[in-house]
């Protein structure tokens, strides 16, 4: 199973954002235990993280015939994208959304997710270890032939 990884945009910036809430690890130690708990589970993951909406809406179509399945944490686009909800909207594989906080627990217009309808789970406010569920979610998820 190949399962490309996007963090959306100021995830770069993880290591010097609030460690209360966003976890206090950097996008590199982020990365490299998604590798460790992907090869953990046998997929194949690939991580990419980008501050162009661009770029990440072609990263989302690239993946429509190359990937088995998608895990987005977009970030703030994750508010107000409906460019990025809908590239995600005609993925035909499972997407997880992951966000490090609990955006429901935060201010009001985070609790809003434009792209909560087209993804088949989302995983909120446990960390880094969110997408490690999200791994193992995707790795019960059947691979399209
Ligand atoms: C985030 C939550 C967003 O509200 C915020 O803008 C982020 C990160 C998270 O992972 O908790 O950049 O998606």
């Amino acid at each position: 199973m190949q399962v490309l990884v996007l963090n959306g945009v100021n995830l770069d910036t993880l290591a010097r954002r609030d460690p209360s809430v966003y976890g206090g690890v950097s996008l590199n130690e982020l990365e490299t235990k998604i590798y460790e708990w992907a090869q953990a589970l046998g997929i194949s993951a690939r991580c990419r993280q980008s501050n162009s909406e661009g770029e990440y809406i072609e990263w989302i179509h690239d993946a429509y015939d190359n990937v088995d399945a998608l895990i987005v944490n977009p970030g703030a686009w994750s508010h107000y994208s409906y460019a990025i909800r809908d590239a995600l909207e005609l993925a035909e594989v499972p997407i997880v959304e992951v966000h490090l906080s609990n955006i429901e627990d935060r201010e009001d217009w985070r609790r809003v997710s434009v792209i909560a309808d087209v993804v088949s789970r989302r995983v909120i406010g446990k960390g880094p270890e969110g997408y490690r569920e999200a791994l193992e979610f995707l790795s019960g998820q059947e691979v399209a032939a």
